[in-house]
Parts: C-alpha cells; sequence; structure tokens
C-alpha cells in the first residue's frame, strides 16, 4: 500500500485523526511485546515474548498457531483488554505512531472500540440477553461518541442494513436471532464506532461452513468498502488463504515467520510453518496422509532455552538448543526466526532450501475453500 493510498483511506474516516497522530505514520506497529500472567507462587507465564509486526491501513493480516501460542493475547494487548494477572512488559504498540502502552485507562478508552474493535468467538457470551440488539449497537454511538439518541438508532440501524440483517430486526433480542445473524450483530457493533482496524478472534469459528463463508465474504467486502484493516486471528489457514494479504505464524509466544500470504503458504521456510501447513485438512489432500506436529509447544512458564520449537523439529542443530534465533527478513517481504536462515542469508535465496522453502507444494491450502479443520 502506498503512502497515497493510506491517506485516501484516511480522508474517508468519519471522525479526525487522534491529535497526537504522527503524519505519515504507518496505522499500526507493534515493537518487541512482551506480555507476562503473573501465576500465585510460581513463574509468571511468558505468553508474549518480542512480538513485531506491522499493519497498514486497508491491509488484512492473518494471525495462525496453534493453541496455547499467544494469539489472542496479543491481539488484547494492543486494546489493553488482558485478564487481571496480565501485563505488557515491555514494547511498543503504536497506533497511528501514537504509543498506547504507557496511556492510563481513561486514555485508552479514546482508542478502543473507536479506532480499534474487536469480534470475538461465540456472540452470544459478548452481546447482552436482555437488551434488544439495536440498542446494544447505538450505545456506543451515544456513549463513546456523544451522539443524540435520535441519531445513535439511525446509525444503528444503517449498520445493521450494512451487515445484513434487516432494520426490523434490530428491537430483537439476541436469543431471537440465529448464531450467523448473532455474529453479524456483532460486527455490526465492532463498527459502531467507524474503527480503523477490526481485529477477529476466531470470528467464525462457531458457525456453520455456509454462515461462516457469508461471514468472511462480509469481513471482505467491509475491508474494500470502509477502507479497514483487519488482523484475523483463526486455526483454519484457508480462510487466511482467502481473505488476508500477509499472515505472521506464532509459536510459543514468539513469530516464527511473516510475510505475504501466497509466498508464505507456497514456500514455507521456518519448520513449525511448514508443519503447520502439511497438517492442515483441505478437501484435496488425503485425510489419512494428513502430517501431524509430534510433542506438544513448550509449558510457557519455563519455556526451553534458544528455539522454542527445538524439542519437536526434525531440522534442529546443536546451536538450535543454546541461542534463540535471530529474524532475519528476505527479498520477497518473508521474515523468519530460525538457524537454517542466519542473518548473512537475508535476502539469499539461492539455496534449496530457501529458494523452495521446506514445506514442497503447501501452497494447496491456500488455493483451496475453507475445509473448516484445526491444525
Ligand atoms: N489469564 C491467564 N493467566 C495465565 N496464563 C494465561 C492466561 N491467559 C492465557 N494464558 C496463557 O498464555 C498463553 C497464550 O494464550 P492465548 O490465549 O493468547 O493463546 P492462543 O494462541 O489465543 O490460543 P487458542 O488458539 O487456544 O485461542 C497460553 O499458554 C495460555 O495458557
Ligand atoms: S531454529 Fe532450529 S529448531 Fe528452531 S525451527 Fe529452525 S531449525 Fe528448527
Ligand atoms: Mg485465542
Amino acid at each position: 500500500m502506498t503512502v497515497q493510498d493510506a491517506a485516501t483511506l484516511r480522508a474517508r474516516r468519519q471522525w479526525p485523526m487522534p491529535k497526537q497522530a504522527v503524519p505519515g505514520a504507518p496505522l499500526l506497529e507493534v515493537e518487541d511485546l512482551s506480555v507476562r500472567f503473573r501465576m500465585p507462587g510460581g513463574p509468571s507465564v511468558k505468553a508474549v515474548d518480542g512480538v513485531s509486526f506491522r499493519l497498514e491501513d486497508g491491509e488484512a493480516m492473518g494471525l495462525a498457531g496453534e493453541s496455547g501460542c499467544g494469539k489472542t493475547t496479543t491481539a488484547l494487548s494492543l486494546v489493553r483488554l488482558l485478564p487481571a494477572n496480565g501485563r505488557i512488559s515491555s514494547g511498543s504498540v503504536r497506533l497511528f505512531g501514537i504509543d498506547l502502552v504507557p496511556k492510563t485507562e481513561r486514555q485508552m478508552a479514546r482508542y478502543r472500540w473507536r479506532e480499534i474493535s474487536m469480534v470475538f468467538q461465540g456472540a452470544m457470551n459478548a452481546l447482552n440477553p436482555v437488551k434488544r440488539v439495536g440498542d446494544q449497537i447505538a450505545e456506543p454511538i451515544e456513549i463513546r461518541l456523544g451522539q443524540p439518541r435520535g441519531a445513535a438508532q439511525k446509525r444503528a440501524a444503517e449498520l445493521l442494513d450494512l451487515v445484513g440483517i434487516p432494520e426490523k430486526r434490530a428491537s430483537a433480542y439476541p436469543h431471537e436471532l440465529s448464531g450467523g445473524m448473532r455474529q453479524r450483530a456483532m460486527i455490526a457493533m465492532a463498527l459502531a464506532c467507524d474503527p480503523a482496524l477490526v481485529i477477529g478472534d476466531e470470528p467464525t469459528t462457531a458457525l456453520d461452513v455456509m454462515v461462516q463463508a457469508q461471514i468472511l465474504a462480509l469481513l471482505e467486502r467491509l475491508r474494500r468498502d470502509l477502507g479497514l484493516s483487519l488482523m484475523l486471528i483463526t486455526h483454519d489457514l484457508s480462510v487466511i488463504a482467502e481473505t488476508c494479504d500477509r499472515v505472521m505464524i506464532m509459536y510459543a509466544g514468539r513469530v516464527a515467520e511473516e510475510g505475504p500470504v501466497r509466498r508464505l503458504f507456497s514456500a514455507p521456510r521456518h519448520p513449525y510453518t511448514a508443519k503447520l501447513l502439511s497438517s492442515f485438512p483441505n478437501i484435496r489432500a488425503d485425510r489419512r496422509t494428513l502430517d501431524t506436529i509430534p510433542g506438544s509447544p513448550p509449558d510457557l512458564r519455563k519455556p526451553p532455552p534458544g528455539c522454542r520449537f527445538a524439542p519437536r523439529c526434525a531440522h534442529a542443530m546443536p546451536v538450535c538448543t543454546e541461542e534463540a534465533p535471530t529474524e532475519v527478513r528476505f527479498a520477497d517481504g518473508v521474515r523468519v526466526a530460525c538457524h537454517l536462515f542466519p542473518p548473512g542469508a537475508q535476502g539469499v535465496v539461492a539455496s534449496g532450501v530457501a529458494a523452495s522453502g521446506i514445506g514442497g507444494g503447501l501452497v494447496r491450502a491456500a488455493a483451496l475453500p475453507s475445509a473448516g479443520g484445526r491444525p
């Protein structure tokens, strides 16, 4: 995305940019983010450890990795909705160049929902069961944006229409709507304050495949029409292949590999990405020959030294258990943290491993419709 594209998208905003915004700064720049969870009478959980990434205006980034690798914690730390025992221990989260980490809870109110909003899995838990859906969407417009009640309700009706819910259903209670409709209502709520970035944490996981496809198509359309940026957390790699520009693969609280979806899925460089892709079911692959990743992710209270994937990696070398790999960036925009690619190899795609990736033919998942499976 060019600076001009970003400027065009920002010109579409309904509300002014935050006063402290730095001109020309990217939408979101996360640097060296670490999150710890305090545990009673023991070592804390290092759930996120030195994570960095960048998201441009209008861009969609997928976030994938096995259960417990820190996807939700990363997302929650952006909006500072971490559980009570969690805290950002270091790093920065710059939105339009403004670091949100030192912001007080009161100051964060300016950014949460208004600039970054979230859609969680299972809308029923997030919606208030005793409040009409239309009122729930109108409420943040009234409270956070200070709009009069009539204007807020009009906007709520427009938003329901935008996500494909007939206006007359605004008076329904959540239990009167289908699962797909409730998830649409959640998306309308997330859009209420016209945010720049929407984070979807498994937003379609609880839905059947048809409704899942509809919701994803809706997110894609909204992204295009409203110029939204999207961060999509999912175990379904084919959803990322269909919906996202870039993908970030996390393992045990760290970034293993990140880059353009097509590139990364067709020629994964990190052994973990390759395993994740080859263990992902898709409709063309024979499920009996599906790969598995031996062992399980480490205990994040005592992560192993060096590369955290080493105990499960078929390519592990002596250095892997001693030193954490340094991230290298390749000319095609992919960055990888693995000793197979030492810093000197930056941008060099001469070796067989680097040129073709180590998974060989794993693009299958990228080209196929969702199989709805979990790695
Ligand atoms: N409140 C908490 N207290 C202690 N540890 C926690 C807490 N919340 C999460 N964790 C731990 O932090 C790590 C990262 O969890 P997180 O929920 O971010 O993973 P995830 O990638 O979103 O997993 P999933 O795919 O299952 O949603 C895990 O080891 C998890 O057990
Ligand atoms: S650093 Fe070593 S153990 Fe880790 S993924 Fe690369 S080769 Fe495997
Ligand atoms: Mg999660």
